[in-house]
């Protein structure tokens, strides 16, 4: 694991760039990422190549033993190319180009822009082939960031014609898949479906999540264009793309089929201010949420099983979200220990030096505009340090999946059915009262191979066909212990409902079926009673947000939930969680159903946070994996290679117990605010000591010392 860093020396005077890497030697930086968004340095004019810049940062670099990331710059095209070429431009859905001035205005589809693309990497690749200081390349930079993996232009509209003849014998099928006897929509052939252009009212969902697929897999063969010619040049080199957070409009798992090295790019203090406004506590606003970031560590560190990388790491405070707070003392360093517990083998902060010009200003660096250290690079410094004098981390060993397909979230955005459904948030529901039990968890793609997992969970499993539910049941059947929720096996495919009721091809082995649903807003909120074997008490405990105890029963008060109810008729299965509120109220919320040697629990509401501890309390327990006592929001601990980094997100400090002769590799017992401890030990032996755990509004009080 180590420290590397987004340079950009061609935004700084040349006679600056040795003291540059000087200073990143200081830091204990090994990696050092450039040329990204350079063509227009690096091709002034068409064929008038100009490498000279590029080959001196790399020799200076290199020359001090950093290693070399380079990037194609191929989401920034130059304005000479735009001029020459304006079909190139992407396009809104009423036909508008998405015009030259900031980045990422290039169609993936653009048989132009393929040429031009080919032209520029070749060249760029051939210049480094034999050179040892570059180590491998990053493609492009965040694909379909700024709303841009549909593009609307002409062709796309053409590209998608010839992907739907690929896709259906005949335009009958196509009516027939899509069900376009609907509102009198049907096509008398393939030349006359249009992209999904501006409409009085909604488009129709099966017409939608097609192009969605269809921008998507766009993508993926551009992406694949590029990397065949990286490995062309050079076999030895990585692969990497830098994705992004909570991001849902491209199939990462399928773009990442053709890397090596899958990264992304953190911002914790951002991703809070695009959840539900009054979600974001300030805690969250000075050092981000631990399990939203998580999630996305497990996601990207997921999709080839291989180690991952942070491309960009938030380096202080940042220019896009709504508000920028400055991070909290140590969150940069706090980050880079977080993303190593959870399989990080390396964490470039983004970017070096605060920029002087255009859109970024307001975007922190290591240093500061005047080029002396700012608090990300003291922290960058720290974390370095640390983390190297850690032995070598075998990978990440996860004991549960949880099962994320990117159509599931494309068509549960089509038709979310309430303005809170948001797919991310419900997934992380789940992922939390994983989390704060210490579980390590993948983020898989539903059909990935789940031998070897003590439990899978399944959020929203929406578009269900009949190879996935016997992929589940082969699953369970054999032993496994699989949670399935809300909305699940509703829609097939083409993303029309089934006729046979909820969850279709899955109700077989949930043992019930989805008799109503409704959704509901928070001021009729659902609520749920739920007991089933240990009901998550012991070990579990009881949160630290409230005071019911952690052992549920039908007299005790109810679960609060939000937002979904299902009421389930039950078959085989046992009834082990009732509604207790509203017209459900007395039918059957929750059941569990014995299947082969594991079983399979289907949970008819969004749970909120005690509930869905208590339901996952019981799917740990019945899987057998070894798990500590619920860790209070914003602390977590994570357990890789044998030790286990406790971090706090808070600005409450935490005291550790953990075994009197456990060693402390950083820190110790006493965790501070938005600080990190390491100790060599089993999960199962490590938690907080409540006795020193100050209560009350912990964010707040923190925010006014
Ligand atoms: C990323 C992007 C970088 C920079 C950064 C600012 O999304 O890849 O180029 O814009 O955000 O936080
Ligand atoms: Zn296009």
């Amino acid at each position: 694991m180590t420290i590397g860093v987004c340079y950009f020396p061609e935004h700084w005077p040349r006679d600056r760039w040795e003291t540059d890497a000087d200073q990143m030697v200081e830091a204990g930086i090994e990696y050092v990422r450039m040329a990204e968004f350079s063509w227009a340095v690096l091709e002034p004019r068409r064929g008038e190549f100009d490498f000279e810049w590029l080959d001196e940062a790399v020799e200076i670099l290199g020359q001090r033993g950093l290693k070399v990331v380079l990037c194609t710059p191929t989401a920034t095209p130059p304005k000479w190319l735009v001029d020459e070429r304006p079909e190139i431009l992407q396009a809104e859905p009423d036909g508008t180009p998405r015009g030259f001035g900031s980045r990422r205005h290039y169609c993936f589809n653009s048989p132009a822009y393929r040429a031009e693309t080919e032209r520029v990497v070749s060249r760029m690749v051939d210049r480094y082939a034999d050179d040892p200081r570059v180590v491998g390349w990053q493609i492009d930079n965040e694909f379909g960031c700024h709303g841009t993996v549909r593009c609307y232009c002409d062709d796309c509209a053409a590209a998608f014609r010839e992907w739907l003849r690929d896709r259906y014998d005949d335009v009958d099928e196509l009516n027939r898949r899509w069900g376009t006897t609907f509102w009198s929509q049907r096509y008398g052939g393939f030349e006359a479906v249009e992209p999904p252009r501006p409409t009085p009212s909604d488009h129709h969902p099966s017409h939608l999540l097609e192009y969605y697929r269809f921008a998507s897999e766009s993508v993926v063969e551009y992406s694949r264009l590029q990397a065949r010619l990286v490995r062309e040049a050079n076999a030895e080199w990585f692969v990497a793309h830098n994705f992004m957070g909570d991001f849902g409009t491209l199939d990462a798992h399928a773009v990442s089929d053709d890397l090596d090295l899958v990264a992304w790019d953190s911002y914790p203090t951002g991703f809070p201010q695009y959840r539900r406004p009054e979600e974001a506590t300030p805690d969250e606003l000075r050092a981000g949420d631990p399990d939203q970031v998580g999630v996305n560590h497990d996601l990207y560190r997921g999709t080839n099983g291989e180690p991952f990388w942070v491309m960009e790491q938030q380096p202080g405070d940042i220019n896009w979200p709504p508000h920028a707070p400055q991070p909290a003392e140590g969150a940069m360093r706090l980050w880079a220990h977080h993303a190593t517990a959870h399989g990080a083998d390396a964490v470039l902060y983004f970017r070096w030096r605060r920029c002087l010009e255009g859109q970024e200003q307001y975007h922190a660096g290591l240093r500061k505009a005047d080029g002396s250290p700012d608090r990300g690079y003291d922290d960058a410094r720290r974390a370095a340090k640390e983390i190297q004098e850690l032995p070598d981390l075998a990978s990440v060993d996860a004991p549960v999946a949880l099962l994320h397909g990117y159509e599931n979230h494309w068509a549960l955005s089509i038709q979310p059915h309430s303005p809170d459904f948001e797919y991310w948030s419900h997934a992380r529901t789940y992922y939390r009262a994983l989390r704060e039990r210490g579980v390590q968890v993948d983020v898989v793609h539903p059909r990935a191979d789940l031998d070897g997992y003590a439990a899978v969970v399944a959020p929203t499993l929406h578009l269900v066909d009949d190879a996935l539910a016997s992929h589940l049941r082969d699953y369970v059947e054999a032993g496994g212990e699989l949670l399935l929720t809300i909305r699940s096996g509703v829609k097939d495919p083409w993303n029309k409902l089934r006729a046979e009721p909820a969850p279709g091809p899955l109700a077989d082995l949930v043992g019930a079926t989805v008799e109503r649903h409704e959704s509901l807003p928070d001021s009729i909120a659902p609520e749920v009673s739920y007991s089933d074997g240990s009901g998550g008490s012991g070990r579990s405990g009881r949160s630290d947000q409230t005071d019911r105890p952690g052992r549920p029963n039908r007299t005790a008060e109810p679960y609060p939930a939000r937002t979904w109810a299902e009421w389930l008729a039950p078959g085989d299965a046992t009834v082990v969680g009732t509604h207790e509120s509203g017209v459900a109220a007395g039918r059957p919320a929750i059941v569990r159903n014995d299947v082969g040697s594991g079983s399979a629990t289907h949970v008819g509401t969004w749970p909120e946070a005690d509930l869905a501890a208590a339901v996952a309390g019981n799917l740990l327990d019945r899987a057998g994996v070894g798990c500590a006592d619920r860790f209070p929001t914003g602390v977590r601990a994570a357990e890789r290679d044998g030790f286990v980094w406790i971090t706090n997100f808070t600005s409450d400090p935490v005291r550790i117990s953990a075994p009197a002769d456990a060693a402390w590799v950083v820190g110790d017992a006493a965790v501070g605010a938005f600080d990190v401890s390491v100790v060599e030990a089993d999960l199962g032996s490590v938690s907080v000591d409540r006795s020193c755990r100050s209560t009350g509004t912990a964010g707040r009080r923190g925010e006014n010392r």
